[in-house]
């Protein structure tokens, strides 16, 4: 049987730290679907496509060769025989993302290619629609949440000594990627009751992915 472990949240909460160490522990392959959004995004931007217009997405991705190579400890994405790596972590990528994935067509893409990736031996997914709309079948959902400081705090961390504007402008960002991901119609990012709730806030990755095999292990066994 595949376990599939659905790690949902908005940006900043800490969940790639957290589900890496999960899948590390559990032995399955750990896939990040936001830098899956942001192939596509900074793909739009190579081209000088606009990521807000529908069409030009739709067309973009019906003629692009997208690859989820597997890596040492995840999968890396690879697009049009290009591995854009840390080039989708720029804030002009961050910004477009978040535009990119409010077209139903880039998501259903984009969905797809998650399914039958975790079909294969399972994973631990991480996204905001993972335990909604992707995978909502699973017993193992979980939403990561902390206040928009501490979030902005931890990507300032991340980006140290990149370009990354000031904090003030971070903060705006931020904000303004959060109440895209949560309005938009398409796959909005929610949760459900069928979610355990982590703050993060306080205690570390370890902490957090200690709690989620708990978790997940007591589900694997039963009561
Ligand atoms: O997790 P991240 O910051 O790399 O995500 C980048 C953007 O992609 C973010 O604005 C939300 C979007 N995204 C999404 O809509 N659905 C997902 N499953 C993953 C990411």
């Amino acid at each position: 049987m595949t376990v599939v472990v659905a790690i949902d949240g908005p940006a900043g909460v800490g969940k790639s730290t957290v589900a890496r160490r999960v899948a590390a522990q559990l032995g399955v392959p750990y896939l990040d679907t936001g830098s899956m959004y942001r192939a596509v995004a900074w793909k739009a931007l190579e081209e000088d496509l606009d990521p807000a217009d529908g069409l030009a997405m739709s067309r973009l991705i019906a003629g692009l060769h997208f690859e989820l190579r597997p890596g040492n400890d995840e999968a890396e994405v690879v697009v049009d025989g290009a591995a854009p790596g840390v080039q989708l972590r720029t804030p002009r990528v961050d910004a477009a993302t978040s535009r990119v994935a409010v077209h139903p067509a880039v998501r259903s893409w984009l969905v797809a290619k998650q399914r039958e990736f975790a079909a294969r031996e399972g994973a631990v997914v991480e996204g905001r629609d993972i335990g909604t709309v992707v995978f909502p079948e699973t017993p193992h959902k979980f939403y990561l949440d902390a206040p928009l400081e501490i979030r902005a705090e931890r990507r300032l961390r991340q980006l140290a000594g990149r370009e990354c504007g000031d904090r003030g402008r971070l903060l705006s960002e931020m904000r303004a990627r959060d109440e895209r991901d949560i309005r938009r119609s398409a796959s909005p990012l929610r949760r459900d009751e069928t979610y355990e709730l982590i703050d993060t806030s306080s205690g570390d990755a370890d902490q957090v992915a200690a709690r989620i095999l708990r978790s997940v292990r007591a589900a694997a066994t039963g009561p």
